[in-house]
């Protein structure tokens, strides 16, 4: 494959009765490269997110993965050619084990029948591999741990390590890190960083620090339009950037939920990106 753009979009618009929430996007994501979404509240990041994992239908726009025309594809169909939206499947079943898990999500890939799964040398091969995504994610050590007993950042690398099971070319995550503690989030950053390894991440967060860390690439949205891209650098000094972000925090306080960071200046706030 000669491109070096996996997923591009354009003209990308959704309008909720008339109001429009994303304005005209067009993103390139390169091959190979982790790419952030950022924003402040209500920036589009979700609608960009829901429109690229075919939970929502644009108004107008198209979306092109690996130069193919998605723009009318179904969710399950587009996974099937290698972009998966993590947390998709939903696939960890809170009352089997994390290895059980890992193995009904490499099952599916399989798609293999009941009957097939009777074969001893079958199971001991799809144990092997679920093994074997656990210890890429860390989990090894909580196999046998049924998963309602994970802690939840531990839940979110199981959630990882299942996606992975369908052998994504490109992985789309949503906020990997809300809601975790800032252990979790280096953790999680980690792994994310690891698991980018010969492949495309394109992850909304809103933890500027994980941003900072990982990102290759950002785009920044601005009610519902794309304000600037770059490195983290260029965007982070970009004045009209740190005018969307305080403009923003000014009179909206932050959700306790992304209080993520060990340091307040990490936060979403228009602290952080200055
Ligand atoms: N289903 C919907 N119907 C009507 N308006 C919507 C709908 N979904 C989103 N919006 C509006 O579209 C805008 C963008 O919302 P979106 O959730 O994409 O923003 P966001 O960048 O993800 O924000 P946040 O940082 O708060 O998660 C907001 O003004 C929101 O109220
Ligand atoms: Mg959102």
């Amino acid at each position: 494959m000669t491109n070096d753009i996996i997923l591009e979009t354009r003209g990308l618009t959704k309008e909720f009765k008339g109001f429009t929430a994303v304005d005209d996007v067009n993103l390139r994501i390169r091959r190979g490269t982790i790419h952030a979404l950022i924003g402040p509240n209500g920036a589009g990041k979700t609608t960009v997110f829901n429109l690229l994992t075919k939970y929502l239908i644009p108004t107008h726009g198209q979306i092109l993965f690996n130069d193919k025309d998605i723009t009318r594809v179904e969710a399950s169909a587009i996974a099937r050619q290698g972009l998966v939206r993590s947390f998709q499947i939903s696939a960890v079943f809170p009352k089997l084990t994390v290895l059980e898990n890992v193995r009904v999500a490499l099952q599916q890939r399989e798609g293999i029948s009941f009957h097939f799964w009777k074969s001893e040398r079958v199971l001991d091969r799809l144990n092997e591999r679920a093994e074997q995504l656990l210890d890429d994610v860390g989990l090894l050590s909580f196999a046998h741990v049924s998963t309602v007993d994970l802690p939840y950042g531990r839940k979110r690398a199981l959630e990882i390590a299942t996606t992975l099971a369908l052998e994504p070319e490109m992985l789309l995550l949503d906020e990997p890190t809300q809601g975790m503690g800032h252990e979790d989030v280096d953790r999680i950053a980690d792994l994310i960083k690891c698991v980018s390894a010969n492949r495309t991440i394109l992850m909304v967060e809103h933890n500027l620090h994980v941003v900072s860390k990982l990102a290759d690439q950002i785009t920044v949205l601005q009610r519902g339009a794309v304000l600037t891209e770059g490195d983290y650098a260029t965007v982070s000094a970009d004045p009209r950037v740190k005018e969307a972000y305080l403009g923003v925090s000014a009179d909206e306080p932050e959700e306790p939920d992304n209080t993520t960071s060990d340091n307040a200046s990490d936060k979403e706030s228009g602290e952080a990106i200055v």
